[in-house]
């Protein structure tokens, strides 16, 4: 009696989660988990997360009533994209309402420049790189001049997946790529003549509690991370100065929830700082099966201000492979029962329509060995890729 009277009182915390794409899919998968509600801010009824069964709220992410409606339903509002404009965060917690991560802390994610501008004011390691203001393709040019080509020019925001990230050889070919991404809101910086890329994935709460997931290696083709290895087969010194720079990163952002640390490892060994994202990330998906708590679950806690969970792996090697639509337009959904024959991979498939390019899934496997891991991830993936 008593026990159901305690549980009939008892209200389940609810998250607001701005965006209902896969990250607010997996993450509502762990929110049933931990008996909490999420609420996704969707644009559409075949949204990820909507399609999984959140609880849902149709409205555009930049939409102040729709931003409310979705803070008045929840205990807390967080984000799977830093599409939000800063000021709209700004304003819902000048309303008083709860955000994690926080308006400063999303400036990071959001503005590429404002990122280089504060990590290298904090003497944090970056790029070499310029804003490229009004002179546009002759910014360009002169940064090229200076520090050598080829150079990489990016837009500031709304990037991802390599789209607003453009190499540029030599000034002949700087002034298309500043028509392509525009005039406005861009950076040129250094071509990093890249050793391995390694992104750190972590949850810090608000009151500083912070775990770090194992330092992962990502592959990377035409900007899209395709493949990654945890851990990062790197030497441990090396890791170490990873982890250490990931966690004064999260410092200086002033991080709530998942941060997830993009680093470049040049090839004389320096550790620099490419850019952060402030919600569950690509490059911790294999945290799912590959950890004792998932980033989904840790990102849960850290924004509800729960204790973290242990992040350590309980394999000695995991690999996950991102499923991405096949160039002649198929469905890797036709081709799930043959990818189901590699028994020990596991398939996350996000209810996408299939285009090519586009993220409609991943596979992860535990191994022995990375090596071993990815191949048998890189079997099951390629089964649903049809190669
Ligand atoms: N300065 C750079 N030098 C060399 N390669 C770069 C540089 N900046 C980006 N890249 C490559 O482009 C990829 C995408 O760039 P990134 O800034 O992370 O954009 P996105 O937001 O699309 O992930 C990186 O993972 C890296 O492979
Ligand atoms: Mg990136």
């Amino acid at each position: 009696m008593a026990q159901a009277k305690l549980e009939g009182r008892f209200q389940a915390p609810v998250v607001g989660m701005v965006g209902a794409g896969q990250l607010a899919r997996m993450t509502h998968q762990a929110a049933v988990d931990l008996g909490v509600e999420l609420v996704v801010l969707a644009r559409r009824k075949d949204d990820p997360a909507v399609s999984a069964g959140a609880q849902t709220l149709y409205g555009e992410p930049d939409d102040p009533g729709a931003l409310a409606a979705l803070a008045r339903r929840s205990n807390v509002v967080t984000f799977d994209h830093e599409g939000v404009p800063y000021e709209r965060v700004a304003a819902l917690e000048a309303a008083g309402w709860r955000v994690e991560p926080g308006s400063d802390a999303q400036l990071f994610a959001q503005d590429k420049l404002v990122a280089r501008e504060r990590f290298a004011a904090q003497g944090l390691p970056v790029p070499s790189f310029a804003p490229v203001g009004a002179g546009g393709h002759d910014d360009v040019v002169t940064f090229g001049d200076r520090h050598g080509w080829p150079v990489v020019v990016k837009a500031r925001s709304g990037g991802y997946d390599g789209r607003g990230v453009v190499v540029v050889d030599g000034p002949a070919q700087s002034k298309a790529a500043v028509a392509t991404l525009g005039t406005t809101g861009l950076l040129v910086e250094e071509h990093v003549d890249i050793a391995v890329e390694v992104a750190l994935v972590a949850a810090r709460s608000r009151n500083g509690e912070y775990v770090a997931y194992p330092l992962v290696s990502t592959l990377q083709a035409e900007g899209i991370c395709t493949e990654l290895v945890m851990p990062a087969q790197i030497n441990p010194e090396l890791s170490d100065r990873a982890g250490d720079l990931a966690r004064a990163v999260a410092e200086t952002v002033d991080a709530t929830g998942i941060i997830a640390v993009e680093l470049f490892i040049d090839t004389s060994g320096d550790v620099l700082i490419n850019e952060i994202a402030l919600r569950p990330h690509n490059s911790g998906h294999a945290t799912i099966e590959a950890c004792v708590t998932s980033q989904f679950h840790n990102h849960l806690r850290a924004v509800l201000g729960w204790p973290l969970g242990d992040p350590s792996l309980i394999a000695p090697a995991a690999a996950m492979v991102n499923v991405l639509g096949p160039q002649d337009a198929s469905d890797p959904r036709w081709r799930l029962t043959e990818a189901l024959s590699v028994r020990s991979a596991s398939v996350h498939l996000y209810s996408k329509a299939a285009s090519p390019g586009r993220k409609l899934g991943h596979v992860t496997a535990l191994g022995e060995t990375p090596a071993q891991a990815l191949s048998v991830a890189r079997r099951c993936a390629a089964l649903l890729a049809g190669a």
